[in-house]
C-alpha cells in the first residue's frame, strides 16, 4: 500500500441509541496519497472537525479502519499518533503554551509524540536552528525568541504554531480551518505561508477551510463532505481548472442536490 492515510467505511456517531442520535460520519472511504494537499469543505456540521479528530485519535473509532502508512491505527492512542501526525487548529490559542516563550514552544515541538512533562528546556545548539527556521517565515519573528508567546498575535501564532507542526516533519498535517479566526489578510498570509511549508517539506495535508475560494485556489485535491459522506472528489487537472460554478455544479451532480453558493462561503 502507497498511501499516506487511507480510511477505510468509516463511520462516527453522536448520541448512538438516543432519539438525539446523530449519524455525522456516514461511510467515509479515502486514500490520500504522498504529497497530496487536500482542501476539504463542507457546510456547517458536515463531520469536517469530526474526521479530523477520528484521523488524529482524539475521537475513538467503533466503525471502520484508519491506516497511516500502511499501519493500522485504528486502536492507537493520539499521543502515539502525534509522533507522525500534526495538527493545527482554528484557535491560536490551541496550538501554543501561552507561558512560555517562543523558543521553549519550538523546543517542546520538536519533542512531539513524546512523553508529557519533558522540560521546554532550550539547548544552545538549537537556538540558532530556531532562528533560521522562525526567519523563513518572514514576519521578523526570528528576532522574538524569548518573547512569551501571549504577547503575539494570532497571526503571529498561527505562524509559529505553523512551523511547530512542521518542525519535526509529520507524516501528516491535519489543519482544521487554521485561518478562520483571522482577519482577511492575515488569513492571506497564513494560507501563503501554509502552501509554502507544505511545499517546501513535501506533505501531505488535509485541510479544512470554510472559504471556497482557498479551497479551489491551494491543493492538488478539494473533498467535499455533504451529510456525511463524500460528495466531490476532485484531483489533478480537474482541481486546477476548478472554479465555483464547476464546483456547485459538481455537487449537485453528484448530491442531487442544490445548494446556494453563499451557503458554502458561510459553511
Ligand atoms: N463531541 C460532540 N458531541 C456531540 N455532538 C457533536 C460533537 N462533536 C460534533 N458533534 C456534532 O456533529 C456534527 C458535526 O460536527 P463537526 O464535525 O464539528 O462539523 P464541522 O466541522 O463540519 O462544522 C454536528 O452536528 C455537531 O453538533
Ligand atoms: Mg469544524
Amino acid at each position: 500500500m502507497n498511501n499516506i492515510l487511507e480510511i477505510r467505511n468509516l463511520h462516527q456517531y453522536f448520541e448512538r441509541g438516543t432519539v438525539n442520535e446523530n449519524h455525522v460520519l456516514r461511510g467515509i472511504d479515502l486514500a490520500l496519497n504522498d504529497g497530496d494537499f487536500v482542501t476539504v469543505i463542507g457546510g456547517n456540521g458536515a463531520g469536517k472537525s469530526t474526521l479530523l479528530n477520528s484521523i488524529a485519535g482524539t475521537l475513538p473509532i467503533r466503525e471502520g479502519e484508519i491506516f497511516l502508512n500502511g499501519q493500522n491505527i485504528t486502536q492507537q492512542k493520539v499521543q502515539q499518533r502525534a509522533k507522525n501526525i500534526s495538527r493545527v487548529f482554528q484557535d491560536p490559542k490551541m496550538g501554543t503554551a501561552v507561558r512560555l516563550t517562543v523558543e521553549e514552544n519550538l523546543a517542546l515541538a520538536l519533542k512531539r509524540g513524546e512523553k508529557r512533562g519533558l522540560s521546554a528546556g532550550v539547548k544552545a545548539k538549537n537556538k540558532d536552528f530556531f532562528k533560521t527556521q522562525l526567519a523563513t517565515l518572514g514576519l521578523g519573528l526570528e528576532e522574538r525568541l524569548a518573547a512569551e508567546i501571549g504577547l503575539l498575535s494570532g497571526g503571529q501564532r498561527q505562524a509559529i504554531t505553523l512551523l511547530m507542526a512542521t518542525l519535526v516533519k509529520p507524516q501528516l498535517i491535519l489543519l482544521d480551518e487554521h485561518t478562520a479566526a483571522l482577519d482577511p489578510k492575515t488569513s492571506a498570509v497564513v494560507m501563503n505561508l501554509t502552501e509554502k511549508l507544505i511545499n517546501e517539506h513535501h506533505l501531505t495535508a488535509f485541510m479544512v477551510t470554510h472559504n471556497m475560494e482557498d479551497a479551489i485556489r491551494y491543493g492538488n485535491r478539494l473533498i467535499m463532505l455533504h451529510q456525511g459522506k463524500i460528495a466531490v472528489d476532485v484531483a489533478g487537472e480537474a482541481k486546477a481548472k476548478l472554479t465555483v460554478p464547476d464546483l456547485l455544479e459538481l455537487f449537485q451532480k453528484n448530491s442531487g442536490n442544490e445548494l446556494a453558493d453563499d451557503k458554502l462561503l458561510l459553511g
